[in-house]
Protein backbone atom coordinates (compact mmCIF):
# COMPACT_ATOMS: atom_id res chain seq x y z
CA UNK A 1 0.00 0.00 0.00
CA UNK A 2 1.17 3.57 -0.70
CA UNK A 3 -0.54 5.22 1.11
CA UNK A 4 -0.55 4.25 4.38
CA UNK A 5 -0.77 7.19 7.04
CA UNK A 6 -1.96 9.82 4.82
CA UNK A 7 -5.40 11.63 4.51
CA UNK A 8 -7.24 12.97 1.71
CA UNK A 9 -10.30 15.25 0.89
CA UNK A 10 -11.66 13.89 -2.66
CA UNK A 11 -14.50 16.62 -3.50
CA UNK A 12 -17.36 15.13 -5.43
CA UNK A 13 -16.34 11.83 -4.09
CA UNK A 14 -20.41 10.87 -3.80
CA UNK A 15 -20.09 9.51 -7.37
CA UNK A 16 -18.31 9.03 -10.97
CA UNK A 17 -14.53 9.84 -11.15
CA UNK A 18 -14.15 11.30 -7.57
CA UNK A 19 -15.93 8.02 -5.92
CA UNK A 20 -13.26 5.92 -7.59
CA UNK A 21 -10.62 8.22 -6.32
CA UNK A 22 -11.99 8.19 -3.00
CA UNK A 23 -12.08 4.32 -3.06
CA UNK A 24 -8.54 3.59 -4.40
CA UNK A 25 -6.39 5.89 -2.25
CA UNK A 26 -8.62 3.99 0.79
CA UNK A 27 -7.61 0.92 -1.13
CA UNK A 28 -4.00 2.32 -1.09
CA UNK A 29 -4.21 2.39 2.59
CA UNK A 30 -5.22 6.45 2.89
CA UNK A 31 -7.83 7.99 5.40
CA UNK A 32 -10.63 9.46 3.00
CA UNK A 33 -13.28 12.63 3.59
CA UNK A 34 -16.16 12.57 1.32
CA UNK A 35 -17.30 15.56 0.13
CA UNK A 36 -20.61 15.76 -1.70
CA UNK A 37 -23.07 19.17 -2.63
CA UNK A 38 -26.54 17.12 -3.24
CA UNK A 39 -26.20 13.28 -3.17
CA UNK A 40 -25.93 12.64 0.46
CA UNK A 41 -26.42 8.92 -0.36
CA UNK A 42 -23.77 8.32 -2.88
CA UNK A 43 -21.55 9.94 -0.26
CA UNK A 44 -22.48 7.53 2.44
CA UNK A 45 -22.09 4.82 0.70
CA UNK A 46 -18.72 5.63 -0.38
CA UNK A 47 -17.61 6.15 3.18
CA UNK A 48 -19.43 2.76 4.05
CA UNK A 49 -17.28 0.94 1.17
CA UNK A 50 -13.62 3.01 2.97
CA UNK A 51 -14.82 1.62 6.42
CA UNK A 52 -15.07 -1.96 4.84
CA UNK A 53 -11.60 -1.70 3.86
CA UNK A 54 -10.79 -1.01 7.76
CA UNK A 55 -10.10 3.01 6.69
CA UNK A 56 -11.14 5.72 8.47
CA UNK A 57 -13.47 8.32 6.71
CA UNK A 58 -15.69 11.23 7.05
CA UNK A 59 -18.47 12.72 5.19
CA UNK A 60 -18.23 16.50 4.87
CA UNK A 61 -21.45 17.82 2.67
CA UNK A 62 -20.28 21.24 1.16
CA UNK A 63 -21.09 23.79 -1.99
CA UNK A 64 -17.33 24.29 -3.41
CA UNK A 65 -19.04 26.94 -5.60
CA UNK A 66 -19.04 29.26 -2.11
CA UNK A 67 -15.72 30.37 -0.83
CA UNK A 68 -16.75 30.49 2.40
CA UNK A 69 -17.89 26.81 1.96
CA UNK A 70 -14.69 25.66 0.55
CA UNK A 71 -12.97 26.97 3.74
CA UNK A 72 -15.01 25.08 6.00
CA UNK A 73 -14.30 21.82 4.08
CA UNK A 74 -10.81 22.03 4.60
CA UNK A 75 -11.12 23.14 8.06
CA UNK A 76 -13.59 20.48 9.32
CA UNK A 77 -11.74 17.68 7.10
CA UNK A 78 -8.65 18.39 8.70
CA UNK A 79 -10.37 18.38 12.26
CA UNK A 80 -12.23 15.51 10.92
CA UNK A 81 -9.34 12.83 10.08
CA UNK A 82 -6.53 14.70 12.43
CA UNK A 83 -4.90 16.03 9.58
CA UNK A 84 -4.65 16.04 5.64
CA UNK A 85 -2.09 15.44 2.94
CA UNK A 86 -3.86 15.57 -0.07
CA UNK A 87 -6.75 17.25 -1.66
CA UNK A 88 -8.29 16.05 -4.70
CA UNK A 89 -10.16 18.68 -6.87
CA UNK A 90 -12.44 16.54 -8.36
CA UNK A 91 -16.15 18.30 -8.23
CA UNK A 92 -17.20 19.75 -11.47
CA UNK A 93 -20.09 20.12 -13.73
CA UNK A 94 -20.70 21.33 -17.60
CA UNK A 95 -23.37 22.87 -19.67
CA UNK A 96 -23.89 22.73 -23.25
CA UNK A 97 -25.18 26.30 -24.91
CA UNK A 98 -24.00 27.96 -28.02
CA UNK A 99 -21.26 31.27 -26.94
CA UNK A 100 -23.75 33.55 -28.06
CA UNK A 101 -26.14 32.13 -25.63
CA UNK A 102 -24.54 31.24 -22.60
CA UNK A 103 -26.12 33.14 -19.53
CA UNK A 104 -23.55 35.63 -16.85
CA UNK A 105 -25.68 33.51 -14.37
CA UNK A 106 -24.77 29.94 -16.18
CA UNK A 107 -21.13 31.07 -17.05
CA UNK A 108 -20.73 32.12 -13.18
CA UNK A 109 -22.48 28.99 -11.75
CA UNK A 110 -19.97 27.04 -13.88
CA UNK A 111 -16.46 28.91 -13.24
CA UNK A 112 -17.38 29.09 -9.10
CA UNK A 113 -17.44 25.01 -8.64
CA UNK A 114 -14.95 23.86 -11.41
CA UNK A 115 -12.36 26.94 -10.79
CA UNK A 116 -12.53 29.58 -8.43
CA UNK A 117 -13.26 26.32 -6.16
CA UNK A 118 -10.06 24.49 -6.76
CA UNK A 119 -8.42 28.00 -6.01
CA UNK A 120 -9.83 28.66 -2.90
CA UNK A 121 -9.30 24.85 -1.77
CA UNK A 122 -6.43 24.84 -2.42
CA UNK A 123 -5.59 28.11 -0.84
CA UNK A 124 -6.95 26.87 2.45
CA UNK A 125 -5.11 23.63 2.36
CA UNK A 126 -1.30 25.35 1.16
CA UNK A 127 -2.25 27.39 4.70
CA UNK A 128 -3.25 24.41 6.39
CA UNK A 129 -0.20 22.28 5.40
CA UNK A 130 2.69 25.28 6.10
CA UNK A 131 1.20 26.00 9.36
CA UNK A 132 1.13 22.27 10.48
CA UNK A 133 5.11 22.41 8.62
CA UNK A 134 3.52 18.99 6.80
CA UNK A 135 4.33 18.48 2.69
CA UNK A 136 1.46 17.89 0.95
CA UNK A 137 -0.15 16.89 -2.65
CA UNK A 138 -2.88 19.20 -4.83
CA UNK A 139 -4.54 16.89 -8.10
CA UNK A 140 -6.88 18.53 -9.58
CA UNK A 141 -8.92 16.79 -11.88
CA UNK A 142 -9.22 19.14 -15.19
CA UNK A 143 -10.09 17.36 -18.46
CA UNK A 144 -8.19 17.07 -22.28
CA UNK A 145 -10.87 20.39 -22.45
CA UNK A 146 -7.37 21.96 -20.64
CA UNK A 147 -6.19 22.13 -23.96
CA UNK A 148 -8.86 21.12 -26.84
CA UNK A 149 -11.78 22.95 -27.50
CA UNK A 150 -14.92 21.42 -27.11
CA UNK A 151 -17.56 23.72 -29.31
CA UNK A 152 -20.54 24.53 -27.31
CA UNK A 153 -18.80 24.28 -24.16
CA UNK A 154 -16.84 27.52 -23.95
CA UNK A 155 -17.42 28.34 -20.24
CA UNK A 156 -16.34 24.76 -19.14
CA UNK A 157 -13.12 25.07 -21.74
CA UNK A 158 -12.31 28.13 -20.10
CA UNK A 159 -12.68 26.41 -16.83
CA UNK A 160 -10.19 24.11 -17.45
CA UNK A 161 -8.04 25.71 -19.28
CA UNK A 162 -8.01 28.44 -16.15
CA UNK A 163 -7.48 25.09 -14.07
CA UNK A 164 -4.34 24.43 -15.94
CA UNK A 165 -2.57 28.04 -15.02
CA UNK A 166 -3.53 27.56 -11.95
CA UNK A 167 -1.79 24.25 -11.57
CA UNK A 168 1.24 25.36 -12.84
CA UNK A 169 1.66 28.67 -11.13
CA UNK A 170 0.73 26.89 -7.74
CA UNK A 171 3.65 24.56 -8.77
CA UNK A 172 6.45 26.39 -8.37
CA UNK A 173 4.83 29.29 -5.46
CA UNK A 174 3.89 26.09 -3.18
CA UNK A 175 7.12 24.00 -4.28
CA UNK A 176 9.48 25.60 -1.15
CA UNK A 177 6.26 24.20 1.09
CA UNK A 178 6.75 20.85 -0.41
CA UNK A 179 3.79 20.59 -1.73
CA UNK A 180 3.39 19.55 -5.24
CA UNK A 181 0.36 19.91 -8.08
CA UNK A 182 -0.72 18.39 -11.06
CA UNK A 183 -3.64 18.01 -12.84
CA UNK A 184 -5.31 14.80 -14.51
CA UNK A 185 -7.05 15.84 -18.24
CA UNK A 186 -9.40 12.79 -18.49
CA UNK A 187 -10.90 12.06 -21.76
CA UNK A 188 -14.25 10.34 -22.19
CA UNK A 189 -15.42 8.73 -19.05
CA UNK A 190 -18.29 6.57 -17.76
CA UNK A 191 -20.03 8.88 -15.44
CA UNK A 192 -23.34 10.23 -15.10
CA UNK A 193 -21.87 13.71 -16.14
CA UNK A 194 -22.01 12.27 -20.14
CA UNK A 195 -25.41 9.46 -19.58
CA UNK A 196 -27.01 11.39 -22.40
CA UNK A 197 -23.55 10.32 -24.60
CA UNK A 198 -23.47 7.45 -23.25
CA UNK A 199 -26.75 5.71 -23.95
CA UNK A 200 -27.17 7.29 -27.45
CA UNK A 201 -25.54 5.27 -29.94
CA UNK A 202 -25.15 7.61 -32.63
CA UNK A 203 -23.13 10.34 -30.27
CA UNK A 204 -21.23 7.46 -29.33
CA UNK A 205 -19.95 5.81 -32.54
CA UNK A 206 -18.21 8.59 -33.91
CA UNK A 207 -16.62 9.20 -30.19
CA UNK A 208 -15.05 5.42 -30.42
CA UNK A 209 -13.84 6.34 -34.16
CA UNK A 210 -11.81 9.06 -32.46
CA UNK A 211 -9.98 7.34 -29.51
CA UNK A 212 -7.04 4.92 -30.33
CA UNK A 213 -7.33 2.67 -27.97
CA UNK A 214 -10.98 2.05 -29.04
CA UNK A 215 -12.89 2.00 -25.83
CA UNK A 216 -14.37 4.44 -23.65
CA UNK A 217 -12.29 5.32 -20.14
CA UNK A 218 -13.70 3.95 -16.73
CA UNK A 219 -13.35 6.32 -13.33
CA UNK A 220 -10.71 3.38 -12.10
CA UNK A 221 -8.06 4.73 -14.92
CA UNK A 222 -8.26 7.91 -13.71
CA UNK A 223 -8.53 6.78 -9.93
CA UNK A 224 -5.49 4.66 -10.67
CA UNK A 225 -3.31 8.03 -12.02
CA UNK A 226 -4.42 9.95 -9.00
CA UNK A 227 -3.28 7.53 -6.38
CA UNK A 228 0.27 7.75 -8.12
CA UNK A 229 0.81 10.90 -7.98
CA UNK A 230 -0.41 10.95 -4.49
CA UNK A 231 2.03 8.42 -3.84
CA UNK A 232 5.72 8.79 -3.14
CA UNK A 233 5.74 7.23 -6.26
CA UNK A 234 5.33 10.70 -7.73
CA UNK A 235 7.79 12.62 -5.51
CA UNK A 236 9.74 14.45 -8.25
CA UNK A 237 6.72 14.93 -10.42
CA UNK A 238 4.82 19.00 -10.22
CA UNK A 239 3.85 21.38 -12.43
CA UNK A 240 2.25 18.61 -14.95
CA UNK A 241 -0.65 17.72 -16.83
CA UNK A 242 -1.16 13.85 -16.75
CA UNK A 243 -3.53 12.70 -20.02
CA UNK A 244 -6.08 9.84 -19.90
CA UNK A 245 -7.82 9.62 -22.32
CA UNK A 246 -7.26 6.36 -24.51
CA UNK A 247 -5.03 8.98 -27.07
CA UNK A 248 -8.19 11.10 -28.00
CA UNK A 249 -6.68 14.21 -27.69
CA UNK A 250 -3.68 13.82 -30.38
CA UNK A 251 -5.54 11.81 -32.45
CA UNK A 252 -5.09 12.68 -35.65
CA UNK A 253 -5.25 10.91 -39.17
CA UNK A 254 -5.85 11.16 -42.61
CA UNK A 255 -8.04 9.12 -44.50
N1 LIG B 1 -16.66 11.99 -17.26
C1 LIG B 1 -15.85 12.53 -18.15
O1 LIG B 1 -15.85 12.15 -19.34
C2 LIG B 1 -14.88 13.62 -17.75
C3 LIG B 1 -13.91 14.00 -18.66
C4 LIG B 1 -13.02 15.01 -18.33
C5 LIG B 1 -13.08 15.61 -17.09
N2 LIG B 1 -14.03 15.23 -16.20
C6 LIG B 1 -14.05 15.91 -14.91
O2 LIG B 1 -14.04 14.97 -13.87
C7 LIG B 1 -14.66 15.53 -12.70
C8 LIG B 1 -15.69 14.55 -12.17
O3 LIG B 1 -16.71 14.40 -13.14
P1 LIG B 1 -17.56 13.06 -13.32
O4 LIG B 1 -17.40 12.64 -14.72
O5 LIG B 1 -17.28 12.10 -12.23
O6 LIG B 1 -19.04 13.68 -13.21
P2 LIG B 1 -20.19 13.50 -12.14
O7 LIG B 1 -21.28 14.42 -12.56
O8 LIG B 1 -20.49 12.06 -11.98
O9 LIG B 1 -19.52 14.00 -10.80
C9 LIG B 1 -19.37 15.35 -10.49
C10 LIG B 1 -19.17 15.44 -8.99
O10 LIG B 1 -19.03 16.81 -8.65
C11 LIG B 1 -19.82 17.06 -7.51
N3 LIG B 1 -20.22 18.47 -7.48
C12 LIG B 1 -20.83 19.20 -8.46
N4 LIG B 1 -21.04 20.45 -8.02
C13 LIG B 1 -20.56 20.51 -6.75
C14 LIG B 1 -20.48 21.54 -5.78
N5 LIG B 1 -20.97 22.77 -6.03
N6 LIG B 1 -19.93 21.24 -4.58
C15 LIG B 1 -19.44 20.01 -4.31
N7 LIG B 1 -19.49 19.00 -5.19
C16 LIG B 1 -20.04 19.25 -6.40
C17 LIG B 1 -21.01 16.15 -7.64
O11 LIG B 1 -21.58 15.93 -6.36
C18 LIG B 1 -20.37 14.90 -8.21
O12 LIG B 1 -19.89 14.08 -7.20
C19 LIG B 1 -15.24 16.88 -13.15
O13 LIG B 1 -14.38 17.92 -12.77
C20 LIG B 1 -15.28 16.75 -14.67
O14 LIG B 1 -15.20 18.00 -15.31
C21 LIG B 1 -14.94 14.25 -16.50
Amino acid sequence: MTLSGKNALVTGSDQGIGQAIALEMAREGAGVVVNYRANREGAEETCSQIRQMGRKAAVIQADVGQVAESKRLVRESAAALNGLDILVNNAGIEKRAPFLEVTEEDYQALLDVNLTGPFFLSQSFAQFLKDAGRPGRIINISSVHEELPFPHFAPYCVSKGGLKMMMRDLAIELASCGITVNNIAPGAIETPINRHLMSDPKLLAPLLKNIPLGRIGQPEDVARVAAFLASSGADYITGATIVVDGGLLWNYSEQ
